[in-house]
């Protein structure tokens, strides 16, 4: 991944792309208002009119974009509609913020997207596991512990470089809300702890395996 060029002295561009009720991106545009995350999101990009989380965009006064597979032939197609406004954008970056459409990411964008998945990949994750559903196959296996993964996006499901994880106990009393619960506060967590770790230039891939470097010393 080429680091986020420090020296154009401006911030990160993010663009979030999402298809559910849009936690993730209204968490996002909280950090970025309270100054924690230092980025700014040029657009929005959903999968369907009924994405809940278009009314957090809206009130943001972000642009946004819809783009719908059904639309296009192909699923390389839809990819590169999607990566057409990334571009008009001028984003630096895309993140998936609960975006349940598969993408094919371009040439110029490899290791430039990023995802949350609500479990310590590898586990519980791949095809048909979203949402609740991974949270019901934790609980059906019994495992002690999960989390959440931050990664980038490769072709593969839930596959990519993993950039940063958190652990969540899983307690004999859980049900699928309160671990889900559980499990999203630790996302809201570590999803603009690694947006902040790549704006501050500090992120670097190599093969799979992602990088940080130490914080530079304080001015
Ligand atoms: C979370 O499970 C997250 O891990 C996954 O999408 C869900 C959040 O969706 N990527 P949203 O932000 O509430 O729409």
């Amino acid at each position: 991944m080429k680091p986020f060029d420090l020296s154009q002295n401006r911030p990160m561009r993010i663009a979030v792309l999402i298809s559910g009720t849009g936690r993730t991106l209204r968490n996002l545009l909280q950090r970025v208002a309270s100054g924690q995350l230092h980025a700014e999101i040029p657009v929005v990009i959903a999968s369907t009119p009924s994405a809940r989380g278009l009314q957090y965009a809206e009130k943001a006064a972000i642009p946004l974009t819809m783009v719908e597979r059904k639309d296009f032939a192909s699923l390389g197609a839809y990819g590169e509609a999607i990566f057409r406004h990334v571009r008009a954008a001028g984003a630096d970056l895309v993140i998936l913020a609960g975006f349940f459409r598969r993408i094919v990411v371009p040439d110029d964008f490899v290791n430039h997207v990023v995802a949350i998945h609500p479990s310590l990949i590898p586990a519980f994750c791949g095809r048909g596991f979203y949402s609740h559903r991974v949270h019901e196959a934790v609980l059906e296996y019994g495992v002690k512990v999960t989390g959440c993964t931050v990664h980038f996006i490769d072709n593969e499901y839930d596959h990519g470089p993993v950039i940063l994880q958190m652990d969540v106990p899983v307690l004999e009393g859980d049900t699928l809300d309160s671990l889900e619960a559980r499990v999203f506060a630790t996302e809201c967590e570590a999803f603009p702890k690694a947006l902040e770790l790549i704006a501050e230039g500090r992120v670097s891939v190599e093969g799979r395996r992602v990088k940080i470097a130490p914080a530079p010393p304080p001015k």
